[in-house]
């Protein structure tokens, strides 16, 4: 079968098509015939280098398929059942083991396609809009990359909770992908000379001089300034992300004088502890995209050998909604 290896860290070159030994389910393992690959901006920290994984490396946390073999002690999933995952490394691959109690089964009404679009970023947009900070129609909110993967899931999620959803995006078609997931209204961060200022600017004329309760921030480094100044008194920075860079370390007091604020940098994984709320998020998820209620972009998809384009597509801000791999 075929994988994608990368043998060390570096550009998305170093993402070469390769023969793979045939994977055998281990107990507690379910093997599974991949239909679609998600790519996430987090394989692309891996790649590089900025995330530390060992290499040679198989990249990909996400995907869907149908299960072809159970390993032992494996309750739950059975031969020809649809399934989902969005923390198994070494998903960029034909056929892959993933342990049983990382699979969602994918409900009938969801083809396959959008399952792999949906689960590492609906599950994220979930816990970002219901847990890191609980959104309802008291709140107003500042998405960054709001026509991204995150971006149009977040924005419908906080919509449907009652928020008012400001958005940053980097062109006029991101724009009006942005709008029509509900955002309120969308800024052109791109055409802003200096963004620190004249970012909390735009929000604050926006927001009759207040500031927005929440920040969502998977921009990182490019807008960190810009979020802190965006914030109302006592306002939360939900740091989700870096897809411009790593934020450098920065001054604590910057807090107290910004107005009390709050800053938090949450990872998927602990909000996915326990079974009971995988399943919650989860179900939420599966069931919004079942009922049309969260509609799904899948702005580009690539041949599983042209991994290496489509993270070219992503670093270079050249995608919007979600990006899958087809092996
Ligand atoms: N913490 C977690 O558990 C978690 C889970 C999932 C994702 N994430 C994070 O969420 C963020 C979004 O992930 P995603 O997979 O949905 O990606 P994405 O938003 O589809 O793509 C990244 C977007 O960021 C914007 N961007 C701004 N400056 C950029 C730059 N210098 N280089 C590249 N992109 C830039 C671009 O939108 P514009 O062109 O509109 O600027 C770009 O399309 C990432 O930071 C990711 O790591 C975190």
């Amino acid at each position: 079968m075929r994988a994608i290896v990368a043998s060390h860290p570096g550009d998305a070159s170093v993402l070469q098509i390769a023969d793979a030994p045939e994977p055998r389910p281990l107990a507690g393992e379910v093997l599974v015939d991949v239909a679609a690959v998600g790519v996430n901006f987090i394989d692309t920290y891996q790649r590089s280098g900025v995330y530390p994984v060992s290499f040679p490396f198989t990249p990909g946390l996400e995907g869907s398929g149908v299960v072809a073999e159970v390993g032992g002690a494996v309750t739950g999933f059975a031969p020809g059942d649809r399934v989902a995952w969005c923390s198994s490394l070494g998903s960029y691959a034909e056929r892959v083991t993933v342990p049983a109690h990382a699979l969602y089964a994918v409900p009938d009404s969801v083809d396959l396609r959008t399952a792999a679009a949906v689960t590492l970023q609906g599950l994220t947009a979930h816990f970002l809009s219901s847990s890191t900070f609980r959104l309802g129609p008291e709140h107003t909110a500042l998405v960054h990359a709001g026509a991204g993967g995150v971006g149009l899931l977040l924005t419908q999620l906080a919509c449907a909770r009652g928020a008012r959803v400001i958005t940053t995006v980097s062109t006029e078609e991101k724009e009006a992908l942005s709008r029509a997931a509900g955002a309120s209204a969308v800024l052109r961060y791109d055409q802003m000379p200096d963004l620190s200022a004249d970012l909390p600017a735009a929000v604050r004329e926006l927001t009759n001089g207040d500031g927005v309760d929440v920040v969502y921030d998977g921009v990182g480094a490019a807008t960190f300034d810009a979020s802190l100044g965006s914030l109302a008194v006592r306002g939360m920075l939900v740091l989700f992300g870096g897809a411009s860079g790593q934020v450098p370390d920065f001054n604590l007091q910057r807090l107290n004088a910004g107005g009390s604020l709050f800053v938090t940098r949450p990872s998927m994984g602990h909000y996915l502890r326990t079974e009971q709320e995988r399943a919650w998020r989860a179900g939420e998820v599966f069931s919004a995209v079942a009922s049309g209620e969260l509609n799904v972009r899948v702005g580009a998809t690539y041949p599983l050998d042209q991994a290496a384009d489509a993270h070219r597509a992503l670093e270079s801000r050249g995608t919007s909604g979600k990006v899958l791999l087809l092996p």
